[in-house]
């Protein structure tokens, strides 16, 4: 299988990548930090990837987008899964007074994900087969006050993928909205951790089985489905007095 990974030196990109690479697959990478693409793709190889090639990319850089993809499909041929996984979590108290922050923030976690997505959608319908992945949150399914921006950006991706999925079934590419919860990986560094938490290997697990049964909206780990459902119940006179 040929798979490409956009924002490839996430910690839940690298232990997916490793999946990929111990199953002896073609990988294509793109990420920002050359250092690291370079070091990744040793790794990769070491473990077994029938052949890695990567891209420099800061993924805002909108216009570059499709150069790079290019560059994947020249090294891949086709894309059979392309894995998108770039994002950050932002200081939610300094992004709702600055629209400058808000903006990077939401073109980092959503637009780039967008223009990423109308590009590789016209890429996947010329091959007629494929699967786009998409790794969004679980804040995208209700606004908190403590994190709004990053969920309000979130779940535009997330909305944008439903429709999308339609728009694709009928040239056979397959749509996963992938929702982790709470993963220990550098973004949350800084944040205490508890039993709700779950390590970047567990979602990449789960992220290559649900890639290989198509599945349209993905939880990780899956206890966050029933979590969510609970907070989307919960009544808006109460939600808005919570402060989590
Ligand atoms: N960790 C969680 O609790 C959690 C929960 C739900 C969803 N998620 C989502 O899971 C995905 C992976 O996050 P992670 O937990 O693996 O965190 P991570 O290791 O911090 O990965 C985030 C990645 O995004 C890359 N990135 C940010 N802005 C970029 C840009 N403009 N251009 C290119 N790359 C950019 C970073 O690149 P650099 O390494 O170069 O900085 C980093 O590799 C993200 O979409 C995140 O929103 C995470």
């Amino acid at each position: 299988m040929n798979i490409l990974i956009i924002g490839a030196t996430s910690a839940i990109a690298k232990a997916t990548a490793r999946i990929y690479a111990e199953r002896r697959q073609d990988l294509f990478l793109i990420a920002r930090s050359e250092d690291r693409l370079k070091q990744l793709s040793a790794d990769l190889t070491v473990r077994g990837a029938e052949s890695v090639g990567y891209s420099v990319l800061d993924l805002n850089k909108f216009n570059e987008q499709e150069k790079a993809i290019d560059q994947a499909i020249g090294f891949l041929g086709t894309i059979d899964v392309v894995l998108i996984c770039h994002g950050s979590l932002p200081n939610q108290q300094e992004a709702e007074i600055s629209f400058r922050l808000a903006q990077k923030e939401i073109n980092t976690n959503g637009l780039s994900v967008i223009s990423l997505l109308t590009l590789l959608a016209e890429k996947l319908i010329l091959q007629g087969n494929g699967t786009i992945a998409v790794i969004t949150s679980v804040a995208g399914d209700r606004g908190r006050q403590t994190n709004f921006v990053y969920g309000a950006a979130k779940s535009m991706v997330s909305t944008y993928l439903q429709g999308l999925r339609g728009k694709l079934f009928p040239f056979n590419v397959a749509v996963v909205d992938i929702r982790p919860g709470l993963v220990d990986s550098p973004m949350t560094a800084h944040l205490k951790k508890g039993a709700l938490w779950s390590s970047p290997d567990r979602v990449a697990g789960k992220i290559v089985r649900s890639i290989e049964k198509r599945k349209p909206t993905v939880y990780a780990p899956g206890y966050w489905r029933a979590i969510m459902l609970i907070v989307r119940l919960v009544p808006e006179f109460i939600f808005k007095r919570l402060k989590f």
